[in-house]
């Protein structure tokens, strides 16, 4: 077991963190997911969303947690979908989801949409066979049905054609298992799939052995805690986990605007996958940047940038009216991005022919 502080690699990651316990089930249900869209010849996204935890204890009372509600992959996952895409959609436990984010029990509580009609007797009917007697007393507010039935008719026609499976994660060690194991599941549709890594985690984290069992006792002054830090795992993924083939979006969270494009190239730099989308905290819902290879060559082909007087990344951004409540810059972000995978995918069939 790595010492204190350590470095993990993925690889150490995983030989010394256990997995989580419902993950073969979750991994049989990916697999199924993954054979019938690829029966039907569909492009599969996986969009991550929200943030994961870090436990301080193995009897958890108290934990660290990251910034996201899960507004990007939840309404991303949407407009994928209405694109054709299936979606495997792996979120935070109750963090927003497709269709019902437009219902969020605080800023649109569904509740606030029903009525009930005049003379309805407010008792339930205890007349077991006809539980249906009071729903039928219950309507939508008229000014809220087109709404709703316009969410409800696309929500309906995706369950309708098996084009969305959920899972769900809770701690950073849940999404890094998951993430891995479906990654590999995702990796037979070669250049079919795509990644879209919106979920914001953890950097750093406390590995299993190091962790109380019980409830930390206050009443010992300050509480010190060395964390160790989370295995950088797009290089793995990129490398690995999804054979080179996959096409992988990932995401940079900045809060200082003069540090977004060159973290965003950093990171592109790095890992050598395909875009990574720069948002800036306050910003974020009205205006993000894609930073990508400049021209259509794979990474590995480049070797070092020498000469810096040409940079070889492409920066382009997407910018919506932040007053116009009706548009959702998602949309955007995924017409540009299902654009591109279709280049990608037509790349490969080009240099195979
Ligand atoms: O959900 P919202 O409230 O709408 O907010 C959306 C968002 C701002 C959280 C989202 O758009 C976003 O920017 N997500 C990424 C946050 C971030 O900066 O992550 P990072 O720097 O820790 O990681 C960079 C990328 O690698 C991310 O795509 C992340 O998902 C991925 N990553 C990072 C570390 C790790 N161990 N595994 C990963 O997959």
């Amino acid at each position: 077991m790595p010492q204190s502080p350590s470095l993990f690699s993925a690889d150490s990651y995983f030989s010394t963190q256990p997995p989580p316990s419902g993950l073969e089930h979750d991994i049989s249900g990916v697999k199924e997911f993954v054979r019938r869209q690829k029966e039907k010849g569909r492009n599969v996204v996986l969009v991550t969303s929200g943030g994961t935890t870090v436990p301080l204890e193995l009897n958890v009372v108290r934990f660290l947690d990251n910034f996201s509600a899960g507004t990007r992959g939840a309404t991303s996952a949407e407009y994928f979908l209405k694109a054709g895409y299936a979606v495997i959609f792996m979120h935070r436990q109750f963090s927003l989801q497709p269709f019902s984010r437009h219902y969020s029990h605080s800023t649109n509580p569904f509740l606030d949409f029903l009525e009930i009609e005049p003379g309805t007797n407010m008792q339930p009917s205890s007349d077991v066979s006809d539980p249906g007697s009071m729903s039928s007393q219950i309507c939508v507010t008229p000014n809220k049905r087109k709404d709703l039935l316009e969410v409800l008719t696309a929500y309906k026609a995706v369950h309708a054609a098996g084009t969305l499976h959920t899972l769900t994660f809770v701690t950073v060690n849940d999404y890094l298992w998951l993430l891995r194991a479906v990654s590999q599941e995702l990796s037979v549709l070669k250049r079919k799939a795509m990644y879209y890594l919106a979920a914001a985690v953890s950097d750093f984290f406390l590995p299993r052995q190091k962790m109380s069992e019980h409830k930390i006792q206050s009443g010992k002054g300050s509480l010190h805690i060395e964390m160790d830090q989370v295995p950088k795992i797009l290089k793995p993924m990129v490398d690995d986990w999804t054979g080179k083939d996959g096409f992988i979006v990932s995401f940079k969270l900045e809060t200082d605007p003069a540090l977004l494009v060159p973290k965003a190239q950093i990171s592109l730099e790095r890992y050598g996958h395909q875009v990574v989308i720069g948002n800036d905290l306050n910003r974020r819902k009205y205006e993000v940047v894609f930073i990508s290879w400049k021209d259509a060559l794979p990474p590995s082909s480049k070797g070092p940038n020498s000469d810096l007087s040409n940079p070889r990344y492409a920066e382009s951004w997407l910018k919506i009216d932040p007053h116009d409540h009706n548009k959702e810059i998602e949309e955007d972000i995924v017409a540009e991005l299902v654009k591109r995978h279709k280049i990608w995918i037509t790349g490969a069939e080009a240099s195979t022919k």
